[in-house]
């Protein structure tokens, strides 16, 4: 190791650091790669799938949605040609449903523009809908062992203890300096295993809390390691305060039926179908007449609020959300609306729901058992 003159916020590593770092990081990936079910056939649409399902979402998750997902769409041509609401049915439950409606529309991208082969071209690929800089690398890289560089959450932490980067590498300059490591890491050949292997070790040994660095290959080529200064590196980020709200959630029925509404687009969830649902975090004691009298401003349906149905409480990003759900009694349904349907409670299984207001379809449907 190194430093470079300027700056000298990090150790910045010279050729031998990188040759010893190459063998000991694939030695160990050879013996301790995990068996995920996109590592079997690496095909460039089974690693984008992969890929973008694992943004924001855990290995373990992905390992459920995934052959699920293939089952229905082996090729990019059943997915461009499926409807949209059977894609955002598969990610039901992963949430960040605008993954997924990329992903459909770049599958028909591909299916215009590249003959229905993901393309090879990095200009190509970075063009598709959903696919950043990260995307981009790790699909080229793997799929087709190109010599791109990848850097996202396991990696920059891992690179960042590597050369002790100690400001924040979220920040440009960290960015910067992280991307060039993550280029400088590569061999000439080998670029799919390697990248694999860095956000392997990221993920199972170079943990964000108590890294096992006992048992970490590279723990001897480490200035983090040497200085004990792991839980510095990378820098602590401020924790986003947290935020506290209430929504109500209504399921209005009307003889045997009751009410779902498709969100539009620009809203949270646009395309799945959800309970009409209100934020009701500053109504305090006028409550109910509020939340019937945005029902019937959404959706043009006059109800009556009737018996509580249960509370679900859940996080989204900052937000702790209590969500009462209600039953309400439609009194006056309005003229057919595109967006809204009058459904059995058994017909809920063929719609896609978010998480919440699936729970609250089960529930209702046992009740009406
Ligand atoms: N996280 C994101 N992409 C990954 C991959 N290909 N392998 C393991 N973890 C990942």
């Amino acid at each position: 190791m190194r430093n470079e003159p300027t700056p000298a916020a990090y150790e910045w590593p010279d050729a031998a650091w990188l040759r010893r770092f190459r063998r000991k990081l694939l030695a160990w990936y050879a013996c301790n790669a995990r068996d995920l079910a996109w590592r079997h056939a690496p095909d460039a649409y089974h690693v984008w799938v992969s890929e973008i399902m694992l943004q924001q979402t855990q290995v373990a998750t992905v390992e459920r949605y995934f052959p699920r997902f293939i089952a229905a769409f082996p090729t990019p041509a059943h997915l461009a040609s499926a409807p949209e609401h059977e894609v955002l049915r598969l990610w039901e439950g992963l949430g960040y449903y605008r993954r997924a409606r990329q992903l459909h529309r770049a599958a028909q991208e591909i299916m215009r523009d590249h003959d229905g082969k993901f393309p090879t071209n990095r200009d190509a690929v970075g063009r598709l809908p959903g696919i950043g800089r990260y995307t981009a690398g790790a699909i080229l890289s793997i799929a087709y062992d190109a010599r791109e560089p990848i850097l996202e959450a396991n990696t920059i932490r891992l690179l960042s203890r590597l050369i002790a980067y100690r400001d924040d590498p979220r920040k440009k300059a960290g960015q910067d300096v992280l991307w060039r490591l993550a280029e400088s890491v590569l061999p000439r050949r080998g670029s799919s295993k390697l990248n694999q292997a860095l956000m392997e070790l990221g993920s199972l040994v170079c943990t964000p809390r108590n890294p096992a660095c006992l048992r970490c290959p590279l723990v001897e080529l480490c200035p983090t390691f040497r200085q004990s200064i792991a839980h510095l590196i990378p820098r602590p980020q401020p924790r986003p305060k947290v935020e506290l709200v209430r929504e109500a959630l209504v399921v209005v029925r009307h003889r045997e039926k009751v009410l779902l509404r498709q969100r539009q687009p620009g809203e949270r969830w646009a395309g799945l179908w959800d309970f009409p649902r209100f934020d009701i975090s500053s109504c305090a004691d006028r409550e109910p007449v509020e939340i019937v009298a945005r029902l019937a401003a959404a959706t043009g349906v006059s109800a009556r609020l009737a018996e509580p149905l249960t509370t679900l409480k859940h996080g989204v990003t900052r937000f702790r959300i209590t969500l009462e759900c209600h039953w309400a009694d439609c009194v006056k349904k309005p003229p057919r609306r595109p967006e809204l349907r009058w459904l059995r409670p058994v017909e809920l299984a063929d719609y896609p729901l978010n998480t919440t207001g699936r729970k609250v379809a089960r529930f209702i449907s046992r009740e009406s058992d």
